[in-house]
């Protein structure tokens, strides 16, 4: 099965911990009228800011995860607009005033992607606009999830998340174990590949026409060695 089309149903259950609040308390400062939330998946950060008030465009790959963000929209009585796309091939009809991909959605795109994919971002960002992206770390796919085996038992469900470290990339198998009825489950499986992408790396593709700042994507304080998640404010230059 293609990336979250299983894990689009359990998605926001598993993504419990993640700190969508502070997340948008950092960035809501920073913002201006209309955005995009690109690879936006269940809508969670693209909802939010649309509460704030801005024009918000949720664009995604996974059919399954922009039907949960409609969904969500629509009981938050948001009014966005959902876009399903490659963010690799990035097409929008206008220019906008920021643009954010939370969560891990840079981490999707090859090393080889990113040179056109910034450079999109940067031809679709009206003057003074910002580009806020986050990856999950080098050191958190190398040291944490890489090669590694991660269990969830829920009356529902149970998964099973194992991943193999390759060479600047990650591969995820996600198996679920969904319960039918009594002791019968019926197993479902998808597959994931994150690429890792070092901080040095992006510097050196962003500095040409970003100027950037780099923070800790938990405690939005300055990045160390062992931050899990780096989050990159980028205005253009
Ligand atoms: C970890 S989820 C993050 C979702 C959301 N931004 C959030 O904060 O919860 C990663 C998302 O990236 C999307 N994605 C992966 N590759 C993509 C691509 N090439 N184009 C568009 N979306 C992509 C997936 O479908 C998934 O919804």
């Amino acid at each position: 099965m293609s990336a979250y089309s299983i894990l689009a149903k359990y998605y926001d259950r598993l993504m419990g911990d993640f700190d969508y609040r502070g997340y948008t308390e950092f960035i809501r400062d920073k913002l201006g009228r209309e955005g995009v939330d690109l690879a936006c998946g269940s809508g969670e950060m693209t909802i939010a800011l649309a509460k704030l008030g801005h024009k918000m465009t949720g664009i995604d790959l996974s059919g399954e995860m922009l039907n949960v963000a409609t969904l969500k929209a629509k009981s938050a009585g948001v009014d966005v607009r959902w876009a399903r796309q490659d963010i690799s091939q990035l097409e929008l009809a206008h220019k906008v005033d920021f643009i954010v991909c939370v969560c891990d959605g840079v981490n999707y795109l090859s090393y080889s992607q990113l040179p056109s994919f910034f450079s999109k971002v940067k031809s679709y960002l009206k003057s003074g606009g910002v580009f806020i992206f986050d990856i999950s770390s080098e050191y958190k796919l190398t040291r944490i999830i890489g090669d590694n085996l991660f269990c969830e038992d829920y009356d529902d469900v149970t998964y099973v998340w194992s991943n193999q470290l390759g060479d600047g990339y990650v591969d995820m198998e996600l198996d679920f174990f969904e319960r039918l009825e009594g002791d019968i489950y019926k197993r479902v499986e998808e597959s994931h590949r994150q690429y890792i992408h070092t901080r040095d790396q992006l510097v050196g593709l962003l500095e040409k026409d970003w100027t950037t700042q780099i923070v800790d994507g938990e405690t939005f304080r300055d990045a160390d060695v062992e931050s899990k998640r780096l989050v990159f404010v980028c205005n253009l230059a």
